[in-house]
């Protein structure tokens, strides 16, 4: 008994939430418009303190000129094509001469050609395969290793995964791709660890943005994921937005060459329950 008076709510004791992500400069790939899952993590990144510098590619650099004015603060927008390894190095000097040093880095790129997704799989060229393995893989390796000297220790490169432990209908080559991006995941995890430098990846759950609009028939396999998730899933990039927040602070100091799931629960079930969603649970 702690002696307070009968149905009186006991006082929550007044705690300062830390600001995670104070001091701390981002440097953040793949904003295209405010439905990119990079949007949502540089918000949630300035709202818990982070200072963010953004790259835009290609036709998109006008895009994302214009969605970083939504921003908590409009940040910078450097050109970065993550496939012309000029423009990844002229990055990386932008950041050294603006802060000297960088403490994350995100991954937030994908892109296979239509004929590397939606059922092609035996009749993809390799061609194809090269430019999803080449831009959605292999760039994660190219992206770091200019900025490697820039990462301090506690340094922290995050990105973003479909889970690819398993095949999926129509995902295709984008699929192996992703495979791929969790291995290289694991061996920058590998090499970077000694210099005090985490690298993690986070498999999202569907979530419609002008990526997933490019899969063809993405419903097939975004359809299925509210039912079988045990937390549901509405498609909200926020919840991912901040694992990649916690995986950016000092929280996740000791975590590295992992995969995040940020799903709902939907990778760890083996099937769809029985239509119980909605329900009470049960009592007892
Ligand atoms: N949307 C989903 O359902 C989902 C689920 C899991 C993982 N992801 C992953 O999240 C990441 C971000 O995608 P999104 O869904 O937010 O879509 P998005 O279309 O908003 O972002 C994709 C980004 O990739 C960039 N990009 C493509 N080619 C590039 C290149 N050569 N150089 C530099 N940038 C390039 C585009 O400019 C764009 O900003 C991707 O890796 C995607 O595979 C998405």
């Amino acid at each position: 008994m702690t002696g307070r008076p009968p149905g009186r709510p006991q006082q929550r004791p007044v705690t300062l939430l830390p600001v995670l992500l104070e001091g701390k400069k981002l440097l953040i790939t793949g904003v295209l418009t405010d439905r990119s899952i990079a949007f949502a993590a540089a918000r949630s990144a300035q709202e818990h303190g982070a200072e963010v510098l953004l790259t835009g590619f290609g036709k998109g650099l006008s895009l994302t000129r214009r969605i970083a004015r939504r921003l908590p603060q409009e940040p910078d927008v450097l050109e970065m094509d993550v496939n012309e390894p000029a423009q990844v190095d002229a990055v990386a000097g932008a950041v050294r001469e603006r802060w000297g040093t960088l403490d994350g880095v995100l991954h937030a790129i994908a892109y296979a050609p239509p004929d590397a997704l939606g059922g092609n799989f035996l009749n993809t060229p390799w061609d194809s395969v090269r430019v999803a393995f080449q831009t959605s893989a292999y760039s994660l390796k190219a992206l770091v290793a200019p900025l490697v000297d820039l990462l301090a220790p506690g340094g922290s490169v995050v990105s973003l995964d479909f889970d690819a432990r398993v095949a999926w209908p129509i995902y295709d080559w984008m699929g192996v791709s992703k495979a791929a991006l969790e291995a290289v995941t694991r061996y920058l995890a590998r090499d970077l660890g000694p210099h005090g430098i985490r690298v993690n990846t986070v498999g999202a759950g569907p979530i419609r943005t002008i990526a997933a609009r490019g899969i063809p028939g993405f419903d097939e396999l975004a359809g299925p994921w509210a039912r079988r998730a045990p937390l549901g899933w509405d498609g909200d990039p926020g919840p991912v937005a901040d694992t990649i927040v916690f995986l950016f602070s000092d929280l996740s100091r000791a975590v590295t060459g992992e995969l995040i799931h940020v799903d709902g629960g939907f990778h760890a079930m083996g099937t769809e329950p029985p239509a119980t969603r909605g329900e009470s649970p049960p009592e007892g």
